[in-house]
C-alpha cells in the first residue's frame, strides 16, 4: 500500500470525521483541515494552507452545506459552497497535477426514472441543494481532469445529526410513527464510504463520477422500523405518502444508485445497508 499525505477539507463534518481516522489507520498521512483552517470559498485559503503541505498527492473534500431545506432560502450560500467551493478546490489541484475528489448526492437527480439511476442519467435536481451539488459537479469536472466525483445517499455516521438518532429520540416517547414510505434509496455508514475510500486510493479507477453506495435499497419507513427492531424499541411505523408530511426542500422520489460502473472497474460489492445499520448501532448506541 503506498502512504500518501492527504488533505481532507470540512474534516470535522459527519463523514470527515470518519474518513480522517480511516485513513490514518490505514497509513497515510492526514492534514484534516476544519473550516477555520480552511474556507473552501475563498481561493486565498485554499493556496495558503495547501501550498503549506510540501508532498500533498490527493485532496478530499468533505466540506458541504447540507441542511437540504434550508438550502431552499440560502441557495446563494449553498451555490458558494457546494457549487464554487469544489471549483475553487479543483481549479488549485489541477495547477498542482494533483487529484481530488469529491462527494455528490443523488439530489442532482429529478427521481422519476423507474430503474436505479446511473452515472451519466440526465441530471434534473428539484431542490436548492441539489442544484448547489450539480453545480459543484460541474465545477469540479471542468477545473480538474484527475477527479473522482462519488455521488453518494442518505448517510449516516457518529459525529452528525442523523435519522437514525432522531428515530430513536422519538422511540424514548411515541409507541407509534408515521414515516414516508414513497421514497427509495440506500442508507449508507460514514464508515462504509470511508473504507471504500481506503480502497479506492490503492486501485484508483479511471477519473470521473461514480455511485457509491451500500447494498440493497429501502424506504424511509421500512429503514425506521429496521432501526427500531434492531435497536430492541416498541414502536410501529405506519407508512405514509411524501405528500403528508410536507417540507420546505421536494426530496426525489427514487434516488436508487447504480453501482455498476464501479463493480466492472473490479471493486467489490460494499455491505448491505441492513448489516451496516447493525454495526453502527452496536459501536454507537
Ligand atoms: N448527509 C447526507 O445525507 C449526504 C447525502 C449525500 C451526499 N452527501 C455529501 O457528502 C459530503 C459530506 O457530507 P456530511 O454529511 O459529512 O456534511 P456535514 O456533516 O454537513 O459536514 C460538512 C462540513 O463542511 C464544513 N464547511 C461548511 N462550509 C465550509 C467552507 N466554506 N469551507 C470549509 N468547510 C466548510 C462544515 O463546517 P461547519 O459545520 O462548521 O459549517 C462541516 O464540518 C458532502 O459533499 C455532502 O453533500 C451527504
Amino acid at each position: 500500500m503506498n502512504t500518501v499525505d492527504i488533505a481532507i477539507t470540512g474534516a470535522t463534518g459527519m463523514l470527515g470525521s470518519d474518513l480522517v481516522p480511516t485513513l490514518e489507520n490505514a497509513g497515510h498521512k492526514v492534514w484534516a483541515l476544519a473550516e477555520a483552517d480552511c474556507d473552501i470559498t475563498n481561493a486565498d485559503s485554499v493556496t495558503r494552507v495547501l501550498d503549506g503541505i510540501t508532498n500533498l498527492k490527493w485532496v478530499i473534500n468533505c466540506a458541504a452545506y447540507t441542511a437540504v431545506d434550508e438550502c431552499e432560502t440560502k441557495e446563494e450560500l449553498a451555490t458558494r459552497i457546494n457549487g464554487e467551493g469544489p471549483g475553487i478546490l479543483a481549479k488549485y489541484c489541477a495547477k498542482r497535477g494533483i487529484p481530488i475528489i469529491h462527494f455528490s448526492t443523488d439530489y442532482v437527480f429529478d427521481g422519476t426514472k423507474e430503474e436505479m439511476y446511473n452515472e451519466d442519467d440526465k441530471t434534473n435536481p428539484i431542490n436548492a441543494y441539489g442544484r448547489s451539488k450539480l453545480a459543484g459537479e460541474n465545477a469540479v469536472k471542468k477545473a480538474c481532469e484527475k477527479h473522482l466525483i462519488f455521488r453518494i445517499q442518505w448517510l449516516y455516521g457518529a459525529a452528525g445529526p442523523n435519522f437514525i438518532k432522531t428515530m430513536l429520540k422519538l422511540a424514548e416517547t411515541k409507541r407509534q410513527l408515521n414515516v414516508i414510505s414513497d421514497q427509495l434509496g440506500t442508507p449508507t455508514w460514514t464508515q462504509t464510504v470511508s473504507n471504500a475510500i481506503v480502497y479506492v486510493l490503492n486501485h484508483t479507477p479511471t477519473w470521473g463520477t461514480y455511485h457509491l453506495r451500500a447494498s440493497g435499497q429501502t424506504n424511509w419507513a421500512e429503514f425506521a422500523q429496521t432501526i427500531f427492531d434492531c435497536a430492541g424499541k416498541q414502536v410501529r411505523v405506519l407508512p405514509i405518502a411524501s405528500e403528508e408530511y410536507p417540507r420546505p426542500a421536494k426530496r426525489p422520489k427514487n434516488g436508487v444508485l447504480s453501482t455498476y460502473k464501479l463493480l466492472k472497474a473490479g471493486y467489490p460489492q460494499l455491505p448491505h445497508w441492513h448489516y451496516c445499520l447493525e454495526q453502527y448501532l452496536s459501536k454507537n448506541h
